[in-house]
């Protein structure tokens, strides 16, 4: 019941979206395992896509404790349940990082938005469609795993980067993840990025085992392999600093393949005439949490 629902909203918000002009491209940064290295790309490709002149919103939607506000030495005071609390607004919050990037703390703050009224969530999505003014591309860093919370930021997204190891267990959760979202949601495309590895050849072995168990389990789905980053003892060394490795370690290996798939997400084609801007992305992620909690009440068995 949820799931049909879900899917309903999504090309009603999409329909609804249509016409909007040139509106910024939102990319899910996600992961079945957790510590496979989100976090560190969004912060990295987040540098790499401003460098080339792209205006990157960071949405911190991981819930973890070595968060994008590590990477990039910041301090919130403020996050979106303040906004939703009313106690701020979101311009308040916002936080400028390195290089002109934006970030949006969110918080647990998130999850209380199935709480809100019809007003307040009409004033949050407001706040929200003024974001998009002038804004290329929002990055959202999502926590680890199949929780509702990261795969509707996932579906509400336009696209959805899984970030993988060659780690076995990565592996097995990266499918995981496109198996729910395909079951599930209908989903059919992904974009994988490998963390971690050696070279391309290694890479392309994760890339090849996916692909093999999708082809056979989920013949609807298809994986594109958007490139590799190589695992480098520099990550570290950057963290403890507080700075990013493009600053600190400009002609690193890490820091040329990072360049190199943010070009590549520059050159990705629309999926879809107009995908929507900010606040419809905001829309449907609201809107499948919403369906999600009146789902469940109407699963509840009557006595
Ligand atoms: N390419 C890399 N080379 C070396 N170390 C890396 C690389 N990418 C990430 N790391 C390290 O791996 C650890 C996990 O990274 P990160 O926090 O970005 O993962 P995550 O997927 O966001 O984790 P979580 O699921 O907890 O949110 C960190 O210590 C980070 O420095
Ligand atoms: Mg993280």
């Amino acid at each position: 019941m949820v799931k049909h629902k879900a899917s309903r909203i999504k090309t009603e918000a999409i329909a609804s979206a249509a016409g909007d002009g040139i509106s910024p491209r939102v990319i899910s940064v996600t992961s079945g395992k957790g510590g496979v290295g989100k976090t560190n790309i969004v912060g990295s490709l987040a540098m790499a896509l401003s460098r080339l002149g792209q205006k990157v919103m960071v949405l911190d939607a991981d819930l973890g404790l070595a968060n994008i506000d590590i990477i990039f030495g910041i301090h919130p005071a403020y996050n979106i349940g303040h906004v939703i609390g009313g106690e701020k607004t979101l311009s308040e919050i916002i936080v400028d990082g390195p290089a002109g990037i934006r970030i949006i703390p969110a918080g647990s703050g998130f999850i209380n938005l199935t709480h809100l009224t019809e007003g307040q969530k009409l004033s949050l999505l407001s706040e929200f469609e003024t974001l998009g003014d002038g804004l290329d591309i929002l990055l959202i860093d999502t926590s680890a795993g199949i929780s509702q919370n990261v795969i509707y930021f996932n579906l509400a997204a336009d696209d959805c980067i899984i970030v993988a190891t060659s780690e076995p267990t990565s592996i097995t959760d990266a499918y995981a993840m496109m198996k729910v979202m395909a079951v599930d949601h209908g989903t059919k495309y992904f974009k994988l990025l490998v963390n971690m590895v050696k070279d391309d050849q290694e890479a392309k072995s994760v890339y090849a085992n996916l692909s093999q168990a999708t082809d056979r389990f989920l013949p609807d789905v298809a994986i594109e392999y958007i490139g590799y980053i190589p695992g480098d003892e520099l990550v570290k060394k950057a963290i403890k600093k507080r700075k990013p490795v493009l600053e600190l370690f400009p002609g690193a290996e890490f820091t040329k393949m990072i360049e190199k798939t943010a070009k590549g997400i520059i050159e990705w084609p629309r999926r879809t005439a107009s995908d929507g801007n900010i606040k419809f992305f905001l829309k449907r992620y609201i809107d499948y949490r919403v369906a999600e909690a009146i789902g469940s009440e109407e699963e509840v068995p009557k006595i």
